[in-house]
């Protein structure tokens, strides 16, 4: 078998290394030499793995254009989780350090304390992590995600998890809350339909994700959410309450009808617990005549504001479906925002 050195530069300059077979991903070659990577789907679906090869040669793994693009990968970005090197390999990533964890998560059970309709096809589902000698503390950052196991109805031992963000803040008494869009046919939407009931218990396992507040002095923070990637603004929003953040804010929240709108009356009382309030932009897509807000997706408002911004430009924060993530990106770089302002988490079905 033949190995490489893979060189891993963090974003907070740390440099890692590493030997990789051939065979070998970067991302299991990492966890071989406990180091564990901020992955998610660990086969090319979901994005999160994002890289780029500095220098080196490598092969990448079958993956789908959303995760990575035939344009992106032509840049020579990278699926840590699909490349394979071909010989000695420097990849810089975009994450810290810090997310690089040295021992695996152990999964922890919680739960279920409320599971409350709140939308056409959305849930509030909150969770209570029992305490298993450790403390039942919920601890972890604004932004991050939690992986829970799909209770496993057949007794079949097939766990499958599904991914999401985490909509409230750190906390004592153990409370996870997520707010979840119900997809037709989806295996973790028809447990939350049919026989989701408080008292269940599930598997969680996390915090994960690098999708985190960013400390950068007193410039703006703009937030662009689609549907329910409203969790993660939601959780950095109450973190700034909590916090009492200075910086100036305002959330882009879209849907596709008006009816599909949720937490609206949350929203506004948090605004009322910010220094500064923040402006509150709701967008609907395909609007009704009554409809007074701003018609179109939020990328189409975020760019028609930046267009007309004078002075320097905000951090902009964006959470929804890959579409949304590519149209705000496009809008910022149109506007000449530098790519370290823009954080994003990409909603993706496809995990294990
Ligand atoms: C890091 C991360 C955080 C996430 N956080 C949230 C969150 O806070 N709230 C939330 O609602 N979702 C979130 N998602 C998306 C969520 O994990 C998936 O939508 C979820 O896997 C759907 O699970 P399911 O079992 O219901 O459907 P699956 O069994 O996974 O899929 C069944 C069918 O539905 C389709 N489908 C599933 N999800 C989507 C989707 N997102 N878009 C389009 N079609 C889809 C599939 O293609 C398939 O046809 C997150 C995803 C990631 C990667
Ligand atoms: S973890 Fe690599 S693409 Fe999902």
């Amino acid at each position: 078998m033949t190995f490489h050195t893979v060189d891993l530069l963090t974003r907070d300059g740390e440099r890692l290394s590493f030997p990789c077979a051939e065979d070998q991903s970067v991302v299991e070659a990492a966890a071989a030499a406990d180091l564990f990577l901020p992955v998610v789907c660990r086969e090319g679906g979901c994005g999160a793995c994002h890289a780029t090869a500095e220098s080196g040669d490598y092969e990448l793994g079958p993956h789908s254009e959303a995760a990575l693009s035939v344009a992106d990968a032509a840049r020579r970005a990278i699926l840590l989780c699909r490349t394979y090197p071909r010989g000695p390999l420097a990849l810089s990533a975009p994450f810290d350090r810090a997310r690089i964890l040295t021992q695996a998560i152990r999964p922890r059970h919680a739960v279920v304390s409320e599971r409350t309709q709140i939308g056409a096809r959305t849930v509030r589902l909150r969770l209570t992590l029992e305490d298993e000698g450790e403390g039942a503390a919920a601890e972890f950052e604004a932004g991050q995600y939690m992986e829970l196991e799909i209770p496993d109805e057949a007794g079949d031992g097939a766990r499958a998890r599904r991914a999401y963000s985490l909509a409230n803040t750190a906390n004592w008494d153990g409370t996870l809350e997520f707010l979840i869009r119900l997809h037709p046919q989806g295996r973790f939407s028809e447990y939350l339909e049919g026989r989701a009931a408080v008292g269940d218990r599930l598997r969680v396992h996390g915090p994960l994700g690098g999708f985190t507040l960013r400390e950068n002095g007193l410039r703006p923070r703009w937030f662009v959410a689609g549907g329910t990637g409203l969790a993660p603004m939601l959780s950095m929003l109450r973190r700034m309450a909590e916090y009492q953040d200075p910086q100036p804010a305002r959330l882009y929240f879209g849907v596709n009808r008006a009816e599909e709108l949720f937490a609206l009356d949350e929203l506004g009382a948090l605004s009322d617990a910010l220094p500064g309030g923040f402006a509150l932009i709701p967008c609907v897509w395909q609007a009704d005549a009554d409809w007074s807000g701003v018609v179109g997706t939020p990328a189409d408002a975020l760019r028609a504001d930046l267009a007309v911004l004078r002075g320097d430009a905000p951090d902009l924060y964006v959470c929804g479906p890959p579409a949304l993530i590519a149209a705000v990106e496009q809008a910022a770089r149109d506007r000449g925002v530098p790519d370290d302002r823009l954080h994003s988490e990409r909603f993706l079905p496809g995990l294990r």
